[in-house]
């Protein structure tokens, strides 16, 4: 955990508000593989991180509340009565989102002061918005002790997100981010919202995230009509979600379906299998066929299911040409953000290096590069 990101926010806080706040980390996910199956009720391979939100967080006796983010040294007022959503893209939304969310629930809160600030780039495809969804969530829930379980709270994280932000996302970034644990990724099955830990550890091999640093405009419209297709071709197959169908099935409605579309949910349907794959391999300790799994599925978000960009594939393609990398393929909601990297250990600095030197060359901009270590979910710190 970044110590000097806890100073700085504590501090803050305690100058701001002159009072001692209860401190709560709240990660940032990777996912290894299973991209745009989440909302599918299908499967995930997502573990949680070292870096994410930390915010600092109390009761107030005021009669508005406060919120600050940190990194951009802003701050808002707001009463908790009508609340509604402000402009698209404000960070206040994932604050008043979780909110409203609660009190939907008839949990009653008071006011109250947060200040937060993080260390993944918004945009990095690595959550921030989920851990700071459930940083206010699990904070409201410890300072006003509303009884929330966490599998409550990553509902009300999910709903703040689609009612507020305006991104119908499914539940993978809240449950990694809340239930994550040290050194394990969690397969999840997002129908049943539970999870089979699996012990990380790659041996003569690491995963290494590459940040585009790019972040595409329309990316939330993009996501949601995705998610639009997908029900209406489960609609069409008369099954509840598109993770209960075959391949074979899709078949049968192909000829009512624009070939675009077609192609996205056999892209679904394919990385589903994928990840359910690659969680056999991984407990095999197969990194040959993980790997394969990973490329695979990058090639069907590229291809079929269009939500990868020309920087993505450029470092997909970088990988590829080194046969020491087993896997790459973007990660997240796409259009932007990471790639993540399946890399032997004595090959990641040579192959960080040719990179960066690589994608400086074509998009004449530079890439960020993150070591990745597992954590725990969502917490307070000590
Ligand atoms: C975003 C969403 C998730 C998931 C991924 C794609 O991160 O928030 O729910 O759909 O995209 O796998």
């Amino acid at each position: 955990m970044n110590k000097e990101l806890i100073k700085t926010i504590r501090a803050r806080f305690k100058t701001k508000f002159n009072l001692e706040p209860m401190m709560i980390f709240s990660p940032g996910r990777i996912n290894i593989i299973g991209e745009h199956t989440d909302y599918n009720d299908g499967f995930v391979f997502p573990a949680a991180v070292d870096k994410g939100i930390v915010a600092a967080i109390q009761k107030s006796e005021s009669d508005v509340s406060i919120a600050c983010a940190s990194d951009k040294n802003e701050i808002i007022e707001f009463s908790l009565k009508n609340l509604k959503p402000m402009a698209q893209g404000s960070w206040q939304n994932y604050i008043l989102g979780v909110v409203s969310e609660i009190q939907n629930r008839s949990k009653k809160i008071g006011n109250f002061n947060i200040v937060f600030g993080g260390d993944i780039p918004g945009g990095a495809g690595m959550s921030s918005s989920a851990a700071l969804e459930n940083s206010v969530v699990f904070g409201l829930n410890e300072v006003f002790n509303l009884g929330l379980s966490k599998h409550d709270m990553i509902l009300i994280s999910q709903k703040a997100e689609h009612n507020y932000v305006g991104v119908k996302c499914g539940i993978m970034d809240q449950y990694a981010s809340m239930f994550g644990i040290e050194n394990n990724a969690l397969l999840l099955d997002c129908r049943t919202v539970k999870s089979k830990p699996f012990q990380i550890d790659f041996k003569d091999h690491e995963l290494i995230l590459i940040n585009t640093n790019v972040k595409h405009s329309l990316s939330d419209s993009a996501y949601n009509d995705r998610r639009s297709v997908c029900e209406s071709i489960s609609e069409l197959l008369k099954v509840k979600a598109l993770r209960d169908a075959t391949e074979y099935d899709l078949e049968t409605v192909k000829d009512q379906v624009t070939p675009e579309n077609y192609q996205k949910a056999l892209y679904v349907i394919q990385e589903n299998d994928r990840a359910v794959k690659a969680s056999k391999a991984m407990g095999a300790g197969d990194l040959i066929t993980l790997g394969k799994l990973i490329y695979g599925s990058h090639e069907g978000l590229q291809n079929q299911y269009k939500v990868s960009c020309d920087e993505l594939d450029f470092l997909v393609a970088q990988a590829k040409l080194n046969g020491r990398v087993l896997g790459a393929r973007m990660m997240g909601g796409g259009f932007g953000g990471c790639t993540i990297n399946l890399v032997a250990k004595n090959e990641s600095e040579n192959f960080k290096i040719q990179a960066a030197k690589a994608y400086k060359a074509k998009f004449n901009k530079a890439c960020s590069i993150y070591d990745v270590k597992l954590s725990n979910g969502t917490h307070i710190i000590k």
